[in-house]
């Protein structure tokens, strides 16, 4: 029977390492048509305007399985959110939510007034996570992405005195 624990009971986030990066990117190809390489996954960890972050089941477990990771850039007062993903297996459960959250946090507090970021049109389950955590649809980018073609949802969110 499933725990009816939240997923803040059961996953903790916490800042990438290098250790993380071949689960991180193994997950990067099974969810992304267009992944990201193990290169450039890696070259976020040394960058003072990445954020990096990755959920694990928590402390009681001592499972240090990677179960899901979001990337996020901050420059001056802006932020984007470069990439989320929860393995296939553990979606549903709010650890997306967790992910985004967490990245926000970072930004927040490393200066960001907004956040932005852009997800394909069809998908339906990162755009309802993202308005959930407050973010607008604000624009649209044609054919922004490829394999498969397809535009790009340009969605913000203030993070002013939030
Ligand atoms: C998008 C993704 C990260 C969501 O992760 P998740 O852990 O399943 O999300 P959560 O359980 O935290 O869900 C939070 C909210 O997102 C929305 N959501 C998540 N999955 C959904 C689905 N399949 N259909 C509709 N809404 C969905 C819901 O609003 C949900 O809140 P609710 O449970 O109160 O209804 C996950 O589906 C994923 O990894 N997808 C493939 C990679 C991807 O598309 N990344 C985003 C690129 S922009």
């Amino acid at each position: 029977m499933p725990s009816a624990r939240s997923a803040t009971d059961r996953y903790a986030v916490r800042l990438a390492l290098p250790r993380d990066i071949d689960a991180v990117h193994a997950m990067e190809r099974a969810c992304f048509s267009d992944p990201w390489s193990h290169q450039a996954l890696a070259e976020e960890l040394d960058r003072s305007t990445s954020f990096f972050v990755v959920a694990v089941a928590s402390a009681e477990s001592a499972d240090e399985t990677v179960v899901g990771y979001a990337i996020a850039h901050a420059a001056a007062d802006e932020a984007e959110v470069a990439n989320v993903a929860v393995s296939p297996g553990h979606r549903g459960q709010g650890i997306g939510a967790m992910l985004v959250r967490g990245v926000l946090d970072h930004v927040r507090a490393a200066g960001a007034l907004d956040c932005w970021l852009e997800v394909r049109a069809s998908n339906s389950a990162a755009r309802r996570l993202y308005a959930q955590l407050g973010f607008d649809d604000v624009g649209v980018r044609k054919r922004y992405y490829a394999r498969p073609e397809e535009d790009a949802i340009v969605m913000r969110r203030s993070l002013r005195g939030a």
